[in-house]
Parts: C-alpha cells; structure tokens; sequence
C-alpha cells in the first residue's frame, strides 16, 4: 500500500515536471504509420537546422488520393508525435486537401505543444509539403 501510495506520488510529480498532453505522450510512445513505402509516390526529406533532428516522409497517392503515408524521424518527443498525428491527419485526402494542412492543425489535434516546441510541428509541415511538391514534379499535372 505504501509503495502503491509511493507510486502514485512520483507519477503525480512527473505529470507535473512534463508539460505535455495525454496524446502526445501517446503519440510519442506508440506512433502511428512509422516506417517507410517502398513504392512511395513522393518522398520529402526536411531538417530543423537549430537543433539537427530530421524527418522523412513517404506518400502513397492513388486517384489523386493519399492512400498511404509513412515516416521516418529521428528527434525529440515532440517531433515524433507531430509525424505521427500528421500521418493521421493526411491520411485519405486528397492532394488538394493535404496541402492546406498546417502545423497549427497538429499542435492542435497533439492537444496542444508547449510553445517552446511548436517548431518542432513546422518539421511535419514542411515534409508534407515537399513531399507533395516531389509528387507534382514526377506526376506533372495530377492530383490536383
Ligand atoms: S527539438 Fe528538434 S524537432 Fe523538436
């Protein structure tokens, strides 16, 4: 019981010292659509120069539809979960949808991002819109 008690504390604590929201924590722990696309249509590469993390990011477009999205980050916690809810979010929309995604959207599906970390999310914007740029350049005037 004490331990229990002990337990509880020290979990009270860290909640406290960690500024992050329940989906976050989920996203960073469990991320969704991690990996990559061997036959991806569009592949976008981004960095954050301040602080050297970099994501990678796949789309898999069909009828001008993105069926499938991967990515692949290497970067903080936050950066993690802003790939992640992305994929979720960009997942079967179009191409024209997909582009108006802003990283406000992921900060505020995240259920918020300390403002500290909000650049972290310019990352998952970024990729996709380079990835969907490489996608027009190689399908010249489709899916749009
Ligand atoms: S600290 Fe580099 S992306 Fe978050």
């Amino acid at each position: 019981m004490l331990r229990t008690n002990l337990n509880l504390g020290a979990e009270r604590q860290m909640s406290r010292l960690h500024p992050y929201s329940d989906k976050v924590m989920d996203h960073f722990t469990n991320p969704r659509n991690m990996g990559e696309i061997a036959d991806a249509d569009a592949v976008a590469d981004v960095g954050n120069p301040a602080c050297g993390d970099m994501m990678r990011l796949y789309i898999k477009v069909e009828d001008g539809k993105i069926v499938d999205v991967k990515f692949k980050t290497f970067g903080c916690g936050a950066a993690i979960a802003a790939s992640s809810m992305l994929t979720e979010i960009v997942k079967g929309k179009t191409i024209a949808e997909a582009e108006k995604i802003t990283n406000r959207q992921v900060i505020d599906a995240l259920g918020g991002l300390p403002p500290v970390k909000h650049h972290c999310s310019v990352m998952a914007e970024e990729a996709l819109a380079n990835a969907i740029k490489d996608y027009r350049l190689k399908h010249q005037g489709s899916g749009s």
